[in-house]
C-alpha cells in the first residue's frame, strides 16, 4: 500500500529524530512491500524565522491531505521572547486543533530491560506498570477564554468543558480499556471545580450505558499525582482534561527512568493522527547527536499501528526496539552520564536497523 506522511520535523532535536524514524519506516516499507511518500513541512520557530508565523497555512494544508502526520518538536529559548499568538508552542496547539485530534494516547511503561532506571523503590518497581494516559487534547483551558483587565494587573483563562467533547474522550478510553486490563479510572478536581463535576457525571453516564463490563472509578488529581508515585500499578487508562493530562503524562513518563522512549498519538474521528515522542525539543543536546531517537521510532510503529492499521508492520520495529534494549545497548539519557558505553543517537537507530533485517 502507498501512504503520503507529512512530517513535521520542527526544533531542535526535532529534525535529527525524525531523519531516524524515516529511516526505519523505509526499511519497513522495503521489507513488507508499503510505499511512505514524506513531504516536509515547517512548523514551530523554524516557521517563525522563515515565514515569521508558527503554523502556516501551507503545514496545515500538507497535514490535512495526508494520511498522518509525524511530528518532532517545537519550541526553544531562542522564540522563549516571542508574543503569545506567536510563540512556536501554537503550531502545535493549532495542528491538534486544525486536524481535530481530540484524543491524546499517551502510554508509559516499564521496559523490563529498564527496570534499574526507574525512578520508584525497588520493591514497587519489581511490580512493573503499564498504564495508558487518554488526554483530552482540544479543549479546556488551552483553548476557553483568556486575557487580562485593562490595567494589565490581572488575567484569566477559561476551563470549560461540554458533554460531548466528554463524551468523544471518554469513549476512547473506555475503548482502549477494552483491548487492554478493562480498567478506567477519571482524573478530575470535582470537589472544586464545576466544570470536573460534568466531565465525572458524563463519564459514568457513559461508563453504565455503554460500558458496564469496564470497571470505572475516579480520582482526584492530586490524588492520581501522588498513586503515580505511591505505585502506579493500580492505573490500566486514564482519562483526564488536557491540562491535568499534560501534568500527569509528564509525570508518569519520568516515573519509567526512560522519557526518551515514551511515544504518543493524537487521534481524530479519521484515520489521520499525528504521532511524536513525549519529550521535548531538548535545544541544549541539538546538534551534538546525543538525542534519542526511539520515542519517534516507538512513535511511527505506533502510527502504522493506529493509523494505518498495520499492526505486524508495528510489532516488526517494537520487537527490533525491544531486542536492543534487552541486549544492553543506551543512550545516554538512559544511562549514568558517568558511564561511558553509550551510543549516539544515530548509532541507536543503526542498531535498530541490523535487528529489522
Ligand atoms: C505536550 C507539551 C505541549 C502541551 C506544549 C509544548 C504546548 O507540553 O505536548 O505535552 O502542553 O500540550
Ligand atoms: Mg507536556
Amino acid at each position: 500500500m502507498k501512504y503520503n506522511i507529512a512530517l513535521v520535523p520542527g526544533d531542535g532535536i526535532g529534525p535529527e529524530i525524525i531523519a531516524d524514524a524515516v529511516e526505519v519506516l523505509e526499511k519497513t516499507a522495503e521489507k513488507f512491500g508499503h510505499e511512505f511518500v514524506f513531504t516536509e513541512y515547517a512548523a514551530g520557530g523554524n516557521a517563525i524565522d522563515k515565514c515569521g508565523i508558527p503554523l502556516p497555512q501551507e503545514t496545515v494544508d500538507g497535514c490535512l491531505a495526508a494520511d498522518s502526520v509525524m511530528l518532532g518538536a517545537v519550541g526553544g529559548p531562542k522564540w522563549d521572547s516571542q508574543p503569545n499568538h506567536l510563540r512556536p508552542e501554537k503550531a502545535l496547539l493549532g495542528l491538534r486543533k486544525a486536524l481535530g485530534l481530540y484524543t491524546n494516547l499517551r502510554p508509559a511503561k516499564i521496559q523490563p530491560a529498564l527496570a534499574d532506571a526507574c525512578v520508584l523503590r525497588p520493591d514497587i518497581a519489581a511490580r512493573g506498570f503499564d498504564l495508558m494516559i487518554v488526554r483530552e487534547l482540544t479543549g479546556g483551558i488551552y483553548f476557553g477564554d483568556r486575557g487580562r483587565n485593562e490595567a494589565g494587573d490581572e488575567a484569566y483563562d477559561t476551563e470549560k468543558y461540554s458533554v460531548a467533547e466528554v463524551e468523544r474522550v471518554a469513549r476512547r478510553a473506555f475503548e482502549t480499556a477494552r483491548k487492554r486490563r478493562g480498567h478506567v479510572t477519571s482524573v478530575d478536581k470535582a470537589n472544586v471545580l464545576e466544570s470536573s463535576r460534568l466531565w465525572r457525571e458524563t463519564v459514568h453516564r457513559l461508563g453504565e450505558t455503554e460500558y458496564p463490563d469496564v470497571k470505572l472509578d475516579d480520582m482526584y488529581v492530586d490524588n492520581a499525582a501522588m498513586q503515580i508515585i505511591r505505585d502506579p500499578s493500580f492505573f490500566d487508562v486514564i482519562v483526564t482534561s488536557n491540562m491535568f493530562g499534560d501534568i500527569l503524562s509528564d509525570e508518569a513518563s519520568q516515573v519509567t527512568g526512560s522519557i526518551g522512549l515514551l511515544a504518543s498519538a493524537s487521534l481524530g474521528e479519521t484515520s489521520r493522527g499525528m504521532y511524536e515522542p513525549i519529550h521535548g525539543s531538548a535545544p541544549d543536546i541539538a546538534g551534538t547527536g546525543l538525542a534519542n531517537p526511539i520515542a519517534t521510532i516507538l512513535s511511527a510503529a505506533m502510527m502504522l499501528r493506529y493509523s494505518f492499521d498495520l499492526s505486524e508492520e508495528a510489532d516488526y520495529i517494537e520487537n527490533a526496539v525491544s531486542e536492543v534494549l534487552e541486549e544492553g545497548w543506551r543512550t545516554r539519557d538512559i544511562k549514568a552520564p558517568e558511564d561511558e558505553t553509550w551510543l549516539t543517537g544515530s548509532q541507536m537507530k543503526d542498531k535498530i536497523l541490523e535487528h529489522m533485517a
